[in-house]
């Protein structure tokens, strides 16, 4: 299995391109579900995930053009061959379960395995089966399968959300948009991923209004078109690599990247000392050699501070000046990485949904292992502030989420090297 190794304590400068949205793609994708005509995507990110979205929708029976050497995909689905998305598939990733509403939507039926468990937390799907439900579906858990059927096609329905899902909301827009009547979702996911795919949804002639709120309107069409999208740029991998700069010092250019999307990190960024600037291109951060200062975070729903972000940012707390509380309140277990921070010096306790990281003057490199996509990238954002050599292994883990990740960093001057 391949591994990562970095030698730390390299001053970075230069540029980055940020890639389309990972997130953003995984919902856009069954989105062609909904619709005989092509979904053209563009921006799209070249990585496992998308691949294994790829492999899902081919195997309901559309055709979905390779994206080897381009960013651009098209997805066909002019007849649904198949209505069951199997467990040896769902497994690996949990976002899966989103062909669900398209294909209830579009054939009346369908059977999803249900995702299992997962390395951050328990990730239920109920709120996906309640949303669902309210739209007329009759369901049923059997096998470790959900058997959904909406014989007499889906109806517009009020849907109050108990809490904010991004998955539920997009589950729930994208069976709304061929329902008969209007629908309501209250409550709803606000983050850009889901506002990228009510503007794909729109370019392809769902009517929908309210994206970017916390109440959605759909208003039900018979049948939608295909269309052309270019996925919308990724947040997540923006502020990823932001903190490689404010980890090491130097200064870096992200092209593409988006101050808009991102608020609510860049100002704490911008509270532990590290200088933000917008560009005609994107972004930039600039840091200089002083010490950087503590600071708190608790992970919201968008706009708040972004869960996806929350172990990226401990690395860099980890060598802050102060104690720095970092609150998880979105997924119970988003903790995995603190332990393998901590063999490299870094001094965290948990306690309860919240790690207190009390900043030490250097990282060590050491052999670390990688628990989930966020995490494996907090230890290369480590390992590129410590001090001699970190291993990491099981960076399969990163293949899943940021495309070409050794080369961009290489791209900037970091020493870092992927081995087999
Ligand atoms: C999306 O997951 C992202 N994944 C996650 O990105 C991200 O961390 C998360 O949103 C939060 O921003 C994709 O978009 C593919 P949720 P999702 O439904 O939709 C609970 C990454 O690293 N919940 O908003 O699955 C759930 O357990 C990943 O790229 C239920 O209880 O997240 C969590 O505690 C990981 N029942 C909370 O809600 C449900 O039916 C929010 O989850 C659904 C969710």
């Amino acid at each position: 299995m391949d591994q990562i190794i970095v030698t730390g304590m390299k001053s970075l400068h230069g540029r980055i391109s940020i890639a389309g949205a990972k997130n953003a793609c995984l919902a856009l994708m069954p989105a062609a579900l909904l619709s005989e005509e092509t979904l053209t995507l563009t921006n799209v990110p070249k990585l496992s995930d998308i691949v294994t979205m790829q492999v899902l929708l081919e195997s309901l029976g559309l055709s979905v053009s390779d994206l080897k050497d381009t960013d651009k995909i098209t997805l066909t689905s002019r007849t649904v061959t198949n209505y069951v998305a199997d467990y040896e598939i769902v497994r690996k990733m949990r976002a899966s379960i989103l062909v669900l509403g398209p294909l209830l939507a579009r054939e009346g039926r369908a059977v999803v395995s249900l995702p299992g468990g997962c390395a951050i937390g328990a990730r239920p799907v109920d709120l996906h089966l309640f949303a669902l439900e309210k739209l007329g579906a009759k369901l049923e858990l059997r096998d470790g399968y959900v058997h959904a059927t909406a014989r007499n096609g889906l109806a517009g329905c009020y849907i109050d959300f108990p809490f904010v899902s991004v998955g539920a909301t997009e589950s729930a827009l994208m069976a709304a948009t061929l329902a008969k009547g209007t629908t309501v979702l209250k409550n709803a996911a606000r983050e850009p991923e889901v506002v990228d795919l009510v503007t794909c949804l729109r370019k392809m002639g769902a009517k929908i209004d309210g994206e970017g709120t916390d109440e959605i309107k759909v208003e039900g069409v018979s049948k939608l078109n295909g269309a052309k999208h270019a996925v919308v740029s990724d947040r997540i991998e923006l502020g990823t690599y932001m903190l490689a700069p404010a980890i090491t010092g130097g200064n870096v250019e992200f092209i593409g990247g988006r101050r808009d999307l991102l608020e609510a990190f860049c100002n704490k960024l911008e509270e532990t000392g590290i200088k933000i600037s917008e560009t005609s291109k994107g972004i930039s951060v600039q840091q200089n050699e002083k010490r950087i200062q503590a600071i708190d975070i608790v992970t919201e729903p968008f706009p708040g501070f972004p869960t996806d972000l929350q172990a990226q940012m401990m690395a860099l707390l980890c060598t802050a000046d102060g104690i720095s509380n970092l609150e998880e309140r979105i997924f119970e277990n988003r903790f995995m990485h603190a332990p393998e921070l901590i063999r490299m010096g870094a001094n965290i306790k948990i306690l309860g949904g919240t790690a207190r990281v009390t900043g030490v003057r250097q990282l060590k490199g050491a052999p670390v292992m990688a628990t989930d996509l966020r995490a494996s990238v907090s230890l290369i954002l480590a390992g590129l502030g410590a001090k001699g050599e970190t291993l990491i292994s099981r960076v399969y883990h990163l293949d899943r989420g940021y495309e070409k990740v050794v080369r961009k960093l290489k791209g900037i001057g970091a020493k870092i090297e992927r081995i087999k």
